[in-house]
């Protein structure tokens, strides 16, 4: 068990993990429970602060996710966020009414800088804002700390019973001292020391999957990308050769790229684990004859992968534990929480329904990308493999639109391939989240060599991200741009068109399926 922790209780709002992450940020380790946890576990669990949740609801709804007045009577110090602090208002006597207006977005929120919450927070500050109903009166022996011109208990306290609640969101972004806030609930409130690092992460990760997995086999879904990676070497320090990594090359990888992944993880690489290849690129392009719809190829590509691996444990014999490296944004974009399903994440959502291991063990499963990047560089995995862009594990399957073919994947490789090469040779490729080639499934007319041709277009992503939840288009240099379209029209055979998409995540998603 850790050893100083704070518990966030999840009321169903969208921002339960990012709270989390944000506490974890301030060196304090945090988990993400149900609101329905029993007393008796928080007490055992002896958190040194707590953390309600936003949520849908409206305290008065029918099943609206609630809590009893105990959980304020045990001492231990509570900050409730938006839903979460209309509920400490219900629950302890205030009054909680659907606001006059609507408050949504960035708010100038005037605060009471003697709270220890708004301690060296400027009076008036930006805070994220997204609610229908609001305290109308706070309950006795709570004070105001804060308020809006149409909200008047924006924030209050009882800094006695260490109970205190914001209206705002402090763990997005836009808020704009949001972090500073948290910051003080944590040291300030909770008197935590704040000495949990991500080798506490690794440490404990290693220790909990050891007890797990006891004397069994596991299999680890290897693609070679960094959560994959990141998988493996945890999984192979916690139990070392009980472990076996399977890498499937479903045809659908980057140009060499089954190769790359074999010289790093294979027999001739720094690891010292049980490789497995398997070359089943046919099987693949099989399976995925003829099919264009982007739920139904990426459900294929999941459903193929685990029936390989499933064949795979056979060969091995006893396999209990099948180890996947799902992060955080695939559980959240797969809509296993519970927001809407974006699209199906193959390592989530994409599995089918029978799965024939005892257990998916996914120990990177509430870690954001940079949190798993810093997991890697703690396990020792080189620089250069843990800052690898990401790639999804349907791989070129959702780079290529409409019907997958072996020509197509040849066309989108190499486009690939030179765009990368180009992106290097800028000095461009560390500044970038993402980037790479996909294959519309458009065909244009255009004319080579005074010939008509009727090809491809290739179009270029780059996008910039912090979490890959959002993403804004990079603004690549013309100068690089050029180049790499004319090297792709006149290197890649099929393809007389580039385009480069300039649309952000949202509306767009960072891949085109
Ligand atoms: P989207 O397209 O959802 O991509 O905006 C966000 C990030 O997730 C990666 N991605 C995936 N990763 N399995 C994965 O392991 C998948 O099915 C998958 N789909 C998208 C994508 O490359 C980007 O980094």
């Amino acid at each position: 068990m850790e050893k100083e922790m704070i518990i966030v209780l999840d009321f169903g709002g969208q921002y339960n993990q990012l709270i989390a992450r944000r506490v974890r940020e301030c060196n304090v380790y945090c988990e993400v429970h149900p609101y329905s946890m029993e007393l008796e576990k928080i007490k055992e669990m002896n958190p040194k602060g707590i953390i309600f949740t936003g949520g849908p609801n409206s305290v008065y709804a029918d099943g609206a996710p609630r809590c009893g007045k105990e959980i304020f009577e045990l001492g231990i110090p509570i900050l409730g966020i938006c839903y979460g602090s209309q509920l400490m208002s219900y629950v302890l006597g205030g009054s909680v009414k659907t606001a006059p207006v609507s408050e949504y977005g960035k708010t100038e929120v005037e605060v009471n800088k003697d709270s220890v919450l708004f301690s060296d927070v400027c009076e008036k500050t930006i805070c994220w804002m997204s609610h229908t109903d609001y305290i109308e009166r706070a309950p006795e022996g709570f004070q105001v700390t804060a308020h809006t011109p149409v909200c008047p208990v924006a924030a209050m306290e009882n800094a006695e019973k260490q109970l205190y609640a914001v209206q705002f969101h402090p763990e997005v972004m836009h808020t704009q001292e949001g972090m500073k806030m948290l910051s003080n609930f944590v040291y300030q409130v909770c008197h935590c020391k704040g000495d949990w690092r991500m080798e506490s992460f690794v440490e404990n990760t290693i220790r909990q999957i050891r007890e797990k997995v006891g004397k069994g086999k596991v299999l680890c879904a290897l693609s070679g990308g960094v959560d994959s990676s990141v998988a493996a070497v945890l999984l192979s320090k916690a139990v070392g050769k009980q472990l076996t990594c399977v890498f499937v090359d479903h045809g659908l990888l980057r140009k060499n790229e089954g190769d790359e992944v074999e010289a790093v993880f294979g027999p001739e690489g720094p690891y010292d684990l049980n490789f497995i290849r398997v070359n089943a690129q046919e099987r693949f392009y099989g399976k995925l004859a003829g099919v264009e719809e982007p739920e139904r190829k990426r459900k294929i590509i999941g459903e193929e992968f685990i029936r390989v691996f499933e064949e795979e444990a056979k060969k091995i014999g006893s396999v209990d534990f099948l180890v996947q490296g799902t992060i955080y944004p695939d559980v959240i974009e797969s809509g296993l929480g519970k927001s809407a399903v974006i699209k199906s994440h193959h390592n989530v959502g994409g599995l089918p329904d029978y799965v024939d291991f005892k257990e998916i063990i996914e120990p990177l499963r509430l870690l954001f990308k940079d949190e798993v990047r810093r997991a890697g560089l703690e396990l020792g995995i080189p620089e250069h493999l843990v800052y690898r862009q990401p790639f999804p594990g349907p791989g070129l399957g959702i780079r290529i639109i409409g019907e997958v073919t072996a020509e197509k994947v040849r066309i989108v490789q190499d486009a690939d391939a030179i765009y990368r090469e180009e992106i290097a040779r800028a000095g461009l490729d560390k500044g970038l989240g993402q980037y790479f080639a996909a294959l519309t499934n458009m065909r244009s007319v255009g004319v080579m060599g005074d010939e008509r041709t009727y090809d491809y277009a290739i179009a270029l992503r780059a996008v910039n991200t912090a979490d890959f939840m959002t993403a804004e288009a990079s603004q690549l240099p013309w100068e690089v741009l050029g180049v790499v379209a004319s090297r792709i029209v006149n290197e890649v055979k099929g393809v007389n068109r580039v385009l480069f998409d300039c649309t952000g995540k949202p509306p767009a998603t960072v891949e085109f399926e």
